[in-house]
């Protein structure tokens, strides 16, 4: 979804203001703009595309400021164009408004509007917004008065910054539905979308909930609710520091993310293998092994690649704590009418902890009385702060759109509630210590994968001109051939399909000639000699088969055209290790075909809109 940033303080605002968009960029890419108070009025720039365009449209002389807004966007209503880039201005330019959100009744009030002698001059929803302020502002509310005004007629999410002639070295934000914090500095404070921002200058952020409002200035904060009502907010210190959030040396935040899976993992397992008892030791879950005793039921929702790593959840939730599971598309399960109760723990899977499908599914869940726990990669997202209880990933931030690190890291976590849950049910000790120790060796297992990352560049190679892939697994590795399908289509826009194995008779295998690569991710787990089965099919159609196999396996070595061993582990942790190929086959062919692999079009990082 777009990204927001404001600044208000001594310092001018437009350098601050364009090093944050940057940061932001992941979050959308379709235009940029800002928009700053200087001597009674206010200035705009805006361009289509990528923020270096509006930095090149700047120049070297940057407008002066030392209040604004920025907004890089991600379109939802408009063309992504120049006209429809924010900050919008109101009739008179007195006010600038930059939103991240879904205005549902824009229309309606665009119309009264309209009526009411205001002039549009942009196709989206948010520029109702600045005009509905407008109104209440000229009538001599303050702004903060005159944006609660506004925000009180308007239905859907929002994300907003806003600017005003009137109070130079104001910024009013309010959100509901969409991310947005305080970040607190000396002598001056930011707004933003998230901490990536502002971390360059401040660690210290107070995260705005849904209903709240902020009066920020240089010197001061306040946070409100809609009904002007001033509320204590705690202060979050960030423990991220800026070089976890800079591309290291590597060509790509992609890259640099696959290539750090051996400590992002390190780090989710880090304290909370219990060896001795066979289990696992989750601080965070706030809920007691009783209450946990007490489900009969687990629904773990989630979307795109958490929803894979959901689909691992179940298979190891069912094997081994024994408890029956299903996984549920976030935009599904919040608009059928699901059924779930106090015995029902719903989990909600995100990196991000923003995804408004995943998130309208867990107040769904709790509405109807289930319990709830997040699986979450970045602290204080709305998911980990309206969840009982949780597990964050500790992964690092992950910059690049096509998730990686984070899907390794959520199935190291689901293993980990696995183990908890199972212990309390129907896991041994025995089994339970033979899990906890494999968990313990994966890092290194890890980085063996990854130093085979030459090999699979190679491979990459072959596949460039292909225009439709295959990815096929079984068991625990059919959400890996998912996952891997899912990253070729995300960053190099070839057509891919995941199927599992046994599936491709009943239909793929009718596109099987020697133009279609079919990859299988056919580790020697306990489905092996029957994923062998299938690939003996694709051969005898003439398929051109690449396999990624457990190390030494000959079997299948002999049959496939090309291969990737990884190294042997229990079944259930084998996705960590054979997606690891899927991931860098996918940059390695996207970035040979010019390809933006960390801003994929039509994409972004987190989606706060349904
Ligand atoms: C994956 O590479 C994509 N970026 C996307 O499918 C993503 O997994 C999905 O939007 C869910 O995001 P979340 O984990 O932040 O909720």
């Amino acid at each position: 979804m777009c990204g927001i940033v404001g600044y208000t303080g001594g310092r001018q605002a437009a350098p601050l203001l364009l090093d944050g968009l940057k940061r932001l960029e992941y979050r959308g890419y379709d235009s940029a703009g800002l928009a700053l108070v200087a001597d009674g009025r206010i200035e705009v720039h805006k361009a289509a595309g990528k923020i270096d365009k509006l930095e090149k449209d700047l120049g070297t002389t940057l407008p002066a400021g030392r209040t604004g807004i920025a907004h890089t966007r991600w379109a939802t209503h408009g063309a992504p164009n120049t006209v429809n880039a924010h900050p919008h201005t109101d009739c008179g330019g007195t006010l600038a408004l930059a939103h991240n959100g879904i205005i549902e009744n824009a229309g309606v009030l665009r119309t009264a509007l309209t009526k009411r002698g205001h002039t549009f001059r942009s196709e989206t929803d948010t520029e109702v917004l600045t005009h509905l302020i407008e109104e209440l502002h000229l009538k001599g509310r303050s702004l903060v008065e005159a944006v609660a005004g506004g925000l009180a007629q308007v239905e859907g999410t929002y994300g907003i910054a806003v600017v005003s002639t009137r109070e130079p070295d104001t910024i009013v934000a309010a959100r509901l539905g969409s991310p947005l914090l305080v970040a607190i500095g000396n002598r001056e404070n930011f707004v933003a979308s998230d901490a990536s921002a502002v971390l360059a200058h401040t660690r210290s952020v107070v995260y705005l909930d849904d209903g709240e409002i902020a009066v920020v200035r240089p010197d001061e904060y306040h946070i409100l609710d809609l009904g002007a009502v001033e509320k204590e907010k705690a202060v979050t210190h960030l423990d991220w520091d800026l070089a976890t959030i800079e591309r290291g040396g590597f060509a790509h935040f992609m890259l640099k993310e696959i290539m750090e899976q051996a400590e992002s993992i390190r780090n989710t397992l880090r304290g909370r293998l219990l060896e001795e008892e066979g289990t696992a030791k989750l601080g965070g879950l706030n809920l007691a092994d009783e209450a946990l005793l007490q489900v009969d039921r687990i629904v773990i929702t989630a979307c795109g690649t958490s929803w894979h790593a959901g689909l691992i959840g179940e298979y190891m939730m069912e094997e081994l704590a024994r408890i029956p599971t299903e996984v549920e598309y976030a935009s599904e399960f919040r608009y059928r009418n699901p059924i779930v109760d106090d015995r029902t723990l719903v989990i909600g899977i995100s990196q991000s902890g923003e995804t408004a499908d995943t998130l309208a599914a867990l107040r769904e869940a709790k509405r109807r009385g289930a319990r709830t726990l997040g699986l979450v990669n970045v602290v204080g997202s709305t998911i980990a702060r309206e969840v009982e209880g949780g597990i964050y990933l500790h992964a690092g931030p992950e910059i690049g759109v096509a998730s990686t690190k984070a899907f390794t890291s959520q199935i190291a976590a689901l293993a980990l509630l696995t183990l908890k849950i199972g212990r309390l049910r129907a896991l041994s000790i025995l089994q339970g210590r033979e899990v906890v120790r494999a968990l313990a060796r994966l890092p290194d297992l890890v980085q063996r994968v990854l130093d085979k990352a030459p090999e699979v560049e190679g491979l990459a190679e072959r596949l460039l001109r292909a225009t439709n892939v295959l990815y096929l697994g079984r068991g625990y590795n059919f959400p890996v051939a998912l996952e891997g399908a899912l990253k070729l289509k995300e960053i190099s826009y070839i057509h891919a399909e995941g199927y599992p194995a046994a599936e491709m008779k009943h239909g793929p295998i009718a596109l099987i000639d020697d133009l279609m690569p079919v990859l299988f991710v056919a580790p020697k787990d306990a489905v092996y000699q029957k994923i062998v089965s299938n690939v003996e099919e694709v051969k005898a159609r003439g398929g051109r088969v690449i396999a990624v196999v457990t190390e030494g396996d000959t079997g299948l070595a002999a049959l496939a055209d090309q291969r990737i061993e990884v190294p042997e582990t229990l079944d259930l942790l084998t996705p960590i290790l054979t997606v690891l190929p899927l991931q860098l086959l996918a940059y390695y062919i996207a970035v040979r075909r010019g390809c933006n692999v960390d801003q994929p079009r039509n994409l972004a990082k987190s989606v706060t809109v349904e």
